[in-house]
């Protein structure tokens, strides 16, 4: 989809929704709106709130052919990205024009590379991944669909993201490390080992919380 031929809507209009809307709007794309089941949100950056989650059908079948997911929660973001493309939206990629991203990565439908993030040669950013501001994602790392690197959070090389795990702001994980889906790294966390999955931990050096 090239940005301003088609119109794109917004869903979740809570605090993630300013990125994405303010990295919508320096790529050119054109906002209908934003969709929330909580109607009575405030407009984000001057763009209202067009309806819940049900008129999902009804604004594809006006013409809205685009999607991005303003939400934060990592399962939900997928189950939605399922949704959406039930209803034959697409979701495209999100890239702020600060963001550094070698020509050699691969990027998949749905994900979000915010201000200042940075993401190396060869490195994979699966589907509705959040690469979030100034998150630096090294070369050769794998970061699988769903997941959320936070801001600040650096990747060293070669290291292995599992699916819907969140990578805590300022967190450090050495190169080659492996972190299984559904992972939780704590904020500020070193992660000098693997993390299993579903594991939690946290501290410099990393241990379970
Ligand atoms: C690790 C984390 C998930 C724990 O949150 P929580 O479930 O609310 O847990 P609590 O705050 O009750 O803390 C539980 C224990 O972990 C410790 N802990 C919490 N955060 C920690 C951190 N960042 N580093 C080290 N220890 C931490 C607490 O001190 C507490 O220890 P105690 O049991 O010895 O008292 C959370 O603190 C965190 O770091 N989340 C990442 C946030 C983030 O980066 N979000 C990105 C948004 S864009």
């Amino acid at each position: 989809m090239r940005a301003g031929e088609h119109q794109i809507i917004v869903i979740g209009a809570g605090g993630h929704a300013r990125p994405v809307v303010e990295t919508l709007l320096l790529t050119g794309h054109r906002i209908a709106g934003l969709v929330d089941d909580d109607t009575s949100r405030a407009p984000v950056l001057g763009h209202a709130i067009i309806g819940g989650l049900d008129q999902l059908p009804r604004l594809r079948a006006a013409g809205i052919d685009g999607a991005a997911i303003a939400i934060g929660h990592n399962a939900t973001r997928l189950a939605l990205g399922d949704r959406l493309r039930g209803l034959g939206y697409t979701l495209p990629i999100l890239a702020h024009p600060t963001a550094v991203i070698s020509p050699h990565a691969s990027i998949a439908e749905g994900a979000q590379i915010l201000a200042r993030a940075v993401v190396g040669p060869e490195a994979r950013i699966g589907r509705l991944c959040l690469i979030n501001t100034g998150a630096i994602i090294d070369h050769e790392c794998t970061v699988d669909e769903g997941a959320h690197i936070a801001p600040g959070a650096i990747l060293c090389g070669q290291v292995r993201i599992g699916a819907r795990s969140l990578v805590g702001a300022g967190s450090t994980t050495i190169a080659g490390r492996h972190i299984g889906p559904d992972a939780t790294i704590a904020a500020g966390a070193a992660v000098t080992t693997d993390v299993a999955a579903g594991a939690r931990v946290g501290g410099v050096p990393a241990r379970g919380l």
